[in-house]
């Protein structure tokens, strides 16, 4: 128990001064470099500075407590992870089989780059059947995950200095790719109280000439909020006046989505086709996130050159996948009764959860149209001393309080562009959820009284 305890001090000292350190490591490693150099004392001395491109990225705080945690639990304790983007079900035996009998019937050799045509046809008849847009196979491009189709599409159509579009709470990546590009992410605030939905005035009055991408992601991690076809409608009105302007269109957890709310992939609204890169891909819905597979969709002179960035990196994705991927699309419509059976399960925990947390004194939150997870405003908390711990100032304390004092490994909501909230997903078992609610909600009592909103 000792060993236990003195192990996970060690381990939440590490998290607190990790991102201080990481910035911190770069610089002091750039000077020690130079010192060696300039004194030539060591002749093997290895220069190990970065790229200002490199040291310009943030790493990832879902990864850092997705890992922390991960440690806590190894050592011995209980705790309860809601920090990672990772639906809980296994893959759907269907699909599984399919990758088992591609190893089986030899199918392990390289495919092409954009990946094999069987899929690529596969996922036109989806875009076309679900999506209402149409494409041929060499206007998509798959991927090893939607992750590396995102930053392929930025890095492709970005020039130094071009404005990349992000509506707040984003997904952690985007600036950070933006950054990678040399572009300048151009932050969005939008309100808890208008769903995290970005408003179109505010659109407009940041596009500049500048102004290359827009990003939308709906259903939305962190918020799951799913944009309307109306508001999507006004978006694509004002995209339209701006000739440099193209949009990536992230709907990657399109089939997470609870009725009565819909989806609308925005290249299928009026004239904005030639303009949008739609992305999704297999690891959320499918529970498919280990065969790192997702797609890019979009018009040939776009989807080729991100092709040449993969051809000069990866090249084409796994073969074994692609073959489940054509499995999975073979499903049926949205995934059929396989992806019902967990987007069923999915909205239990989120009722669950939402009336819960809804009932907690001094915290905001919206009911989530689809994705699974929760963008829960605590706020109110911050300010408060909390005997033994100190004072809970941000989100990221509040995170640190919470790991700390009720074992529950959540997000702060700095990471996504809004420290007024934390995330929690609800990709795990209700008796979880319920638990880790308890856990919660006691270790808010010793907290001073959170002034009222
Ligand atoms: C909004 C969003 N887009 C893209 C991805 C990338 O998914 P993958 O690379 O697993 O396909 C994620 C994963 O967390 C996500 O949340």
């Amino acid at each position: 128990m000792m060993l236990e305890s003195t192990l996970y001090s060690v381990v939440l000292t590490v998290w607190f001064y990790r991102y201080v350190e990481s910035t911190r490591q770069v610089e002091s490693h750039r000077l020690s470099a130079v010192v060696k150099a300039v004194n030539n004392v060591d002749q093997s001395a290895v220069d190990i500075s970065l790229s200002p491109r490199v040291n310009s990225v943030k790493p990832s705080k879902t990864v850092a407590i997705s890992d922390l945690a991960t440690a806590l639990a190894q050592s011995g304790i209980p705790v309860i992870k809601l920090a990672a983007g990772e639906p809980d079900f296994d893959t759907p035996a269907a699909i599984a089989e399919a990758g088992i009998n591609a190893i089986r019937e030899g199918y392990t050799r390289y495919t092409p780059n954009a990946g094999s045509l069987e899929v690529r046809e596969a996922i036109c008849h989806k875009l076309k059947e679900e999506n209402g847009i149409s494409y041929t196979p060499d206007q998509i491009l798959v991927s090893n995950g939607a992750k590396q189709s995102i930053v392929q599409a930025v890095l492709a159509v970005c020039s130094p200095g071009d404005e990349v579009i992000i509506p707040a709470p984003f997904w952690v990546s985007y600036p950070e790719m933006a950054r990678l590009a040399d572009a300048t992410p151009v932050i969005l605030s939008t309100k808890i109280e208008e769903n995290f939905l970005l408003d179109p005035k505010v659109l407009q009055s940041s596009l500049t000439e500048k102004s290359r991408l827009l990003i939308l992601c709906s259903p939305s991690n962190p918020t799951g909020s799913v944009y309307p076809k109306k508001l999507l409608e006004e978006i694509a009105q004002i995209v339209a006046r701006h000739p440099r302007l193209l949009v990536l269109s992230d709907e990657i957890y399109e089939h997470i989505m609870y009725a009565p709310a819909t989806h609308t992939s925005f290249a299928s609204l009026p004239g904005m086709w030639e303009r949008t890169l739609t992305v999704n891909g297999f690891s959320k819905a499918f529970a498919m996130t280990g065969w790192r597979l997702g797609y890019l969709a979009g018009p040939k002179h776009f989807v080729a050159a991100c092709g040449k960035i993969q051809s000069q990196s990866t090249s084409g994705a796994s073969s074994i996948a692609q073959k489940a991927a054509v499995a999975a699309l073979g499903l049926g419509y949205a995934g059929g009764e396989e992806v019902a059976v967990m987007v069923k399960a999915f909205r239990e925990r989120r009722d669950f959860l939402v009336q819960s947390f809804g009932k907690l004194e001094g915290v905001k939150i919206t009911e989530p149209q689809g994705a699974f997870y929760l963008f829960i405003d605590f706020s109110a908390y911050y300010g408060s001393e909390a005997e033994g711990f100190g004072k809970i100032e941000d989100s990221e304390s509040l995170c640190r309080y919470l790991l700390d004092k009720g074992q529950v490994a959540a997000v702060p909501g700095s990471a996504f562009g809004d420290d007024s909230c934390i995330r929690i997903s609800y990709a795990t078992s209700l008796t979880t959820l319920q638990a880790a609610f308890e856990r919660i909600k006691k270790a808010l009592v010793p907290l001073k009284r959170p002034a009222r909103v």
